[in-house]
């Protein structure tokens, strides 16, 4: 996505056209006059170039409920804030003189090659955000060349978002007590041509802006939610108390390593842990024979109080010594803030709020423009600190 083009589609407030499809939206956004268009950007400078300013756009295109879902962490937001403050105690020296001129930001993970070391986080309730939800981040995943990791809450079916998007996909579960319906699900999304499994394993959202708000899907997103995952129970007939009331009870809250294994029996995925912060959970998932750790702390969502997430890195990729890749999400804003999660042993980074503000901004065109931003403040970055290739960038960097 061009900048201009986004500058374009802000100023029209694309987002806000009705259109269904972002090819849609960019013909709008081209052919369309700016003028006398009703729009809460018109007249502004609208280019972000920064994250921040594209949450600022999102905060004031979405619902305020909605943009406080996205928003906020649970409770003091201790844990949201500390992970952005840990990077931004990170301190950087470069070397001098080891000048590069053209950085390659390409890797892979699990066998896969991505044009860069950002994927996109699994993240629910899109739809909320944009129309086109998670298949507008879909493909922008696939445009920019990285992993779209699909939350399983995300308001689509695995089947949509394959349809969607031939780029690089991960699937995120989360598991219905009923294992019928579990296996079908973890076998429909390998048959869709996901090439991973992500388990995120950590609890405990308690979140005050969504309690005084009132926070709830619509009923026809968590009937369609609920379907998509497989329950086919859910009628259109039933009262929303009532699907309501399924939800509550539909889903294992209570699980143990032993899932592990009898995930490994129903797929030949690899399989992901997603909410790793203690070495020694760290050593039970390569006990367990996981292939990827994803360092995490939800975002600040889950329990408040545990720590930064780039500060629990370094000791979960000791203990784990190369047996699965490590992976890092949690207070990514900056082109830096991969490198110093780099520089501290993450294989790559996923984002979570960045790409669900450019969503809720401007679609499949905002979501493209964080990955983009992220893209050149990286490549920057990189430069700057005479790194050519990722797997050059080391822990000399840092102070
Ligand atoms: C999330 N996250 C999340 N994680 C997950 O495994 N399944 C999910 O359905 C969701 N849903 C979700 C919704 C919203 C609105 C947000 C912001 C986050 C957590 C996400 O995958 C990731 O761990 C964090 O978002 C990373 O932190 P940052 O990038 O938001 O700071």
């Amino acid at each position: 996505m061009d900048r201009r083009l986004f500058n374009q589609l802000m100023a029209l407030g694309a987002g806000a056209l009705g259109v269904t499809t972002d090819g849609e939206e960019l013909q709008a956004a081209e052919e369309a006059p700016v003028a006398g268009r009703a729009t809460p950007f018109r007249g502004r400078e609208q280019e972000p170039v920064n994250i921040a300013e594209v949450r600022s756009l999102a905060q004031r295109k979405m619902a305020t409920a909605t943009f406080e879902y996205v928003d906020t962490g649970s409770m003091d937001e201790l844990t949201l804030r500390e992970n952005i403050d840990a990077f931004q105690r990170i301190q950087l020296i470069p070397r001098l003189l080891h000048g590069v001129s053209n950085v390659d930001l390409s890797t892979t993970v699990l066998g896969q090659k991505i044009a860069m070391p950002i994927m996109l986080a699994p993240v629910a309730g899109q739809a909320m955000y944009h129309p086109n939800g998670g298949m507008a981040a879909a493909r922008a995943a696939a445009d920019a060349g990285t992993v779209y990791c699909m939350s399983s809450s995300v308001g689509n079916s695995v089947e949509e978002i394959a349809s969607a998007s031939k780029g690089p996909k991960w699937f995120q579960l989360y598991v219905p007590k009923d294992r019928g319906v579990t296996r079908q699900l973890v076998q429909r999304a390998e048959k869709a041509g996901f090439k991973a499994l992500i388990m995120t394993v950590d609890l405990g959202e308690w979140k005050d802006a969504d309690r005084r708000n009132k926070f709830a899907l619509p009923k026809d997103m968590l009937v369609k939610h609920l379907r998509d995952t497989g329950f086919d129970q859910i009628t259109d007939a039933m009262s929303y108390q009532e699907v309501l009331d399924f939800n509550s009870e539909a889903w294992d809250l209570s699980l143990d390593w032993k899932f592990f294994e009898w995930l490994r029996k129903v797929t030949d995925m690899p399989l992901i842990i997603k909410g790793v912060l203690r070495k020694d959970d760290a050593q039970m998932a390569i006990a367990v024979g996981v292939d990827g750790i994803v360092v995490s702390n939800h975002g600040g969502r889950r329990l408040d109080g545990m720590p930064a997430t780039i500060d629990m890195l370094p000791g979960v990729v000791d203990v784990v010594r190369g047996s699965a890749e490590v992976y890092l999400d949690g207070g990514i804003r900056r082109g830096t803030d991969v490198l110093k999660a780099m520089a501290r042993g993450a294989r790559a980074v996923l984002i979570g709020r960045p790409y669900a503000w450019g969503l809720g901004a401007a679609g499949e065109a905002g979501v493209s423009v964080v990955l983009e931003l992220l893209r050149e403040e990286f490549e920057n970055s990189m430069t700057s600190s005479g790194f050519a290739g990722v797997a050059d960038i080391d822990k000399s960097l840092l102070l």
